[in-house]
């Protein structure tokens, strides 16, 4: 019995020896860039797994509520999302192709997750990965109609989802629910072309140019952060998309007129 007890004493010591050594050493290396030995990564990904299942069990998805919500949840989608889950037929961004896990394509998870699985991780994010909780500057609702949209991606083409984009594009400044209709400030050019040319001439912040040349389709980031600014003004901004809008506001649209944002 005593040298059971000694042995685990032993190997207690040992293990939060080796645990201080990796900590206060720097042995460990925290870059992004290697690749994660397949143990690890299986690791990783079955604790996530198994993490969101068993979470999520206890969440009851409400009813989906139809076109409208679909199309509320796509422009979300393009303004939260996009720049880091490549839509249909994008190119992947930097952030995304920098990100370590890479943010997997959501046609793809939306195949073996659950409506409740899903909007737990959206609400949430995962820990240690690139993917943000977007519960705390989010309700419910709005969660739940971009896991709507999501849930539309398996087998959605690169033509279905512009369609999505032209269609929303228009018809955004007046539509109803959620953030991003609200901003009404309409003029569409300055955004464009900001998503166009890419960082030059937005290089206040790489980080948005970026998005815009891997995603020039989705040319709605610009209006759905007049959205955000209205909304709250520039108070969520910190809240993950805001980062986009703060600067695109910058850029010189929209904003002006709204005059009441700042
Ligand atoms: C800054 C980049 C980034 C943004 C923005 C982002 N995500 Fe993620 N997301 C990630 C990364 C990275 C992962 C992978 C996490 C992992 O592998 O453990 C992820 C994982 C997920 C997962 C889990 C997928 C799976 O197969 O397990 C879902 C669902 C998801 N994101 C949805 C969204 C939605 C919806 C939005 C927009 C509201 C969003 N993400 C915005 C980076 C991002």
């Amino acid at each position: 019995m005593k040298t059971i007890i000694g042995t685990l004493v032993a190997a207690a010591a040992f293990a939060a020896l080796t645990a201080l050594l990796v900590i206060y050493t720097g042995m460990f290396n925290v870059a992004t860039t290697w690749e994660d030995p397949a143990p690890i990564r299986w690791a990783l990904v079955t604790t996530r797994e198994n993490s969101i299942e068993s979470r999520a069990a206890s969440i009851v998805a409400p009813p989906t509520k139809g076109a409208k919500q679909i199309d509320t949840g796509f422009r979300s989608y393009r303004e939260m999302c996009a720049l880091c889950h490549t839509p249909p037929g994008g190119r992947d961004s930097p952030i995304t192709k920098g990100l370590n896990p890479v943010p997997p394509d959501l046609a793809k998870s939306a195949e073996h997750m659950s409506a409740a699985e899903l909007f737990w991780a959206i609400k949430n994010g995962i820990r240690m990965t690139g993917m943000p909780a977007w519960g705390p500057t989010h309700k419910d609702d709005e969660l739940w109609d971009i896991v709507a949209f999501v849930q539309k991606l398996p087998g959605m083409t690169k033509s279905e989802y512009l369609a999505f984009d032209a269609r929303l594009e228009k018809g955004h400044s007046h539509a109803g629910g959620g953030h991003g209709d609200d901003h009404g400030g309409g003029s569409e050019s300055p955004k464009d072309a900001g998503h166009g040319d890419g960082h030059e001439h937005e290089s206040e912040e790489a980080g948005h140019g970026h998005e815009a040349g891997a995603h020039g389709e989705e040319g709605g980031h610009g209006h759905e952060e007049g959205g955000h600014e209205e909304e709250g003004g520039h108070g969520h901004e910190e809240g993950g998309h805001g980062k986009e809008g703060g600067h695109e506001e910058e850029a010189g649209h929209g904003h002006e007129d709204d005059g009441h944002a700042h």
